[in-house]
């Protein structure tokens, strides 16, 4: 099924007092993006032969969990931008305190969507491990954790070893989840689940690597989003730290590494390989 489809799908949905919230969630999910994650996550688990709905929810999930995460990252007291998906921030348009409200009930409706796929396989010990490669990956050894040393250390100098740490927690965690998660949902053997896990690492540093360099090089319309917030809130950035360039070979040199995982593991390819070379050059 089409991603956009399976979002609209599980949007949280209703009419009472708590409204607004339900409003700003729906409206930062539906401004857009790229779906990168869910299609990774759908991609991995077509490469295991999964067949089962359980994924849906499990990529609405990650979707929500991702947009909360952009949610937040936007807000005043983090890099303060006021536009996400080509419109005002979720912040910008609903206040900062319903920004803050709207993070908090993605992230939360996000494992309700999730706990939706326990009765939509007929494998719920796969779905129970995936829900917990979910929390981990958004948490304190993931996402979260990345985001703290990234706002701890603006307008620090900082060494190539701490960037390493920020962008593999801050970006690279949700990019493994979601590889893993197709692959556990799908029955992969461990072998294969520790060889998703390293390919979402080095998809999620290039990743990385190419927002710092678009920051730079690419225009408002395009991105859909600020250019110069880096610069704007002294980040230190792969490109602050190695140029443009260096940079651009880094993300090359990290696609080719995951190409070289890919051919190791089952299922057709074809799709996998364009996605990857896509986001090598990608312009928003
Ligand atoms: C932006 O993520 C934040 C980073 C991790 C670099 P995306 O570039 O995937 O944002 P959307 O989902 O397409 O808006
Ligand atoms: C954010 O990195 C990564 C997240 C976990 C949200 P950035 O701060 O560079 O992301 P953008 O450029 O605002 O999308
Ligand atoms: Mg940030
Ligand atoms: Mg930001
Ligand atoms: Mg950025």
């Amino acid at each position: 099924m089409d991603i956009e489809k399976i979002i609209e799908k599980y949007l949280p949905q209703g009419e009472g007092f708590q409204k607004t919230v339900i409003e700003a969630s729906c409206y930062s999910l539906q401004a857009g993006g790229k779906r990168v994650r869910p299609a990774l996550m759908q991609e991995a688990y077509a490469l295991f032969g999964g067949s089962e709905e359980v994924i849906e929810p499990f990529m609405a999930a990650m979707e929500m969990i991702h947009t909360y995460s952009l949610v937040h990252d936007d807000l005043p007291a983090m890099d303060n931008d006021t536009l996400r998906r080509g419109k005002p921030t979720t912040w910008f348009s609903y206040g900062e305190d319903m920004g803050i409200l709207a993070g908090d009930a993605l992230l939360t409706y996000a494992f309700e969507t999730a706990a939706k796929g326990f009765s939509l396989t007929a494998h719920p010990d796969r779905a129970a491990r995936a829900m917990g490669v979910l929390a981990q990956k958004a948490g304190i050894y993931g996402m979260v954790g990345g985001q703290v040393v990234d706002v701890e250390n603006t307008g620090k100098p900082l060494t190539a070893d701490m960037l390493d740490f920020i962008y593999r927690l801050k970006t690279g965690a949700l990019l493994e989840a979601s590889l893993m998660i197709g692959g556990i949902l799908a029955g992969a053997g461990e072998d294969q689940i520790r060889m998703l896990e390293q390919m979402g690492t080095d998809l999620g540093l290039a990743f990385q690597i190419r927002d710092d360099i678009l920051d730079v090089s690419s225009t408002e319309e395009e991105l859909g989003k600020p250019i110069g917030s880096d610069e704007r809130n002294q980040k230190t950035t792969y490109v602050t730290l190695y140029g443009l360039k260096a940079a651009q070979s880094e993300v090359s040199r990290l696609s080719d590494e995951a190409i070289s995982l890919l051919d190791q593991l089952p299922g057709d390819h074809g799709f996998f390989r364009t996605f990857i070379r896509r986001l090598e050059n990608r312009s928003y």
